[in-house]
């Protein structure tokens, strides 16, 4: 098992409106980790915006796409390939993301995608995640069957460009996150799911979690969490914020 970094991910979903705006916070965000050393950080803007900030990324800022299709070209309109993606210097890519699940993509077509990114060595930020808990514990049965589903073929030397970021959908774009001592139990489990899978090599993929993540919970939930990182949707737009996260988890 390789001993990786902690990772924190910044998906900006359709946001900001201008192309100013994406330069500007990619610039603010660079200042602000500077002496940021065992941490790595994503910024995933939408697509468009990809080939106008690549060239300021450099480690510890790397650059991410928040979805790809697994064809190389063809007739898909509107789809934009993994293979495109990498001439921008992207090596992560959100993959399975509730909301475009909301919208129709299904386990096979997330399983299709991460296969995809990683044959060409980029990194799959996986997501998975219940709608809701019930007392019975069938959202457990959920969460199996998305990962196995999701990371079905994936060639064991591939793990360590797998992530899987557990999002329960209840948390996401809400007030509060969920606690940490249930994520503990959560992270435990997905560990779990991921040995009965890959064995001795499941700690080769990174755990992270995101939903309603900001500065007063985020180091919690990755120590008590006992996950490697976060993905952050509203507070990786605020700059300020997202820098101070990033340095609290750095601390830990
Ligand atoms: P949020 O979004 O941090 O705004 O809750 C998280 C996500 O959707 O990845």
């Amino acid at each position: 098992m390789k001993r990786q970094k902690k990772l924190i991910v910044g998906n900006w979903k359709m946001n900001p409106q201008r192309v100013e705006d994406a330069k500007k916070i990619v610039g603010e965000v660079k200042k602000g980790i500077r002496n940021v050393k065992k941490t790595q950080v994503v910024l995933c803007p939408p697509f468009v915006y990809l080939s106008s900030v690549s060239s300021s990324f450099k480690a510890p800022l790397f650059l991410g796409a928040q979805d790809a299709f697994y064809e190389t070209l063809g007739s898909f309109t509107g789809e934009v390939s993994y293979t495109m993606l990498q001439q921008f210097k992207t090596e992560f890519v959100i993959v399975g993301h509730s909301e475009r699940r909301k919208m129709g993509e299904k386990d096979e077509d997330v399983n299709k995608k991460v296969r995809a990114v990683v044959s060409c060595g980029m990194t799959a930020i996986t997501c998975v995640g219940e709608s809701d808990r019930d007392h019975g514990g069938e959202y457990l049965h959920f969460i199996r069957k998305q990962i196995t589903d999701a990371l079905n073929g994936v060639p064991k030397k591939s793990l360590s460009q797998v992530v899987v970021a557990y999002e329960p959908i209840w948390a996401i774009g809400a007030k509060e996150s969920m606690t940490p001592r249930d994520l503990h139990e959560t992270s435990i489990f997905i560990k779990k799911v991921l040995v009965d899978l890959f064995g001795t090599l499941a700690g080769d993929v990174r755990i992270i979690y995101g939903g309603a993540v900001d500065r007063t919970n985020a180091d919690r939930l990755v120590k008590e969490g006992n996950v490697s990182g976060l993905l952050i949707g509203r507070e990786s737009l605020k700059p300020k914020e997202f820098a101070e996260i990033i340095k609290l988890v750095e601390a830990i």
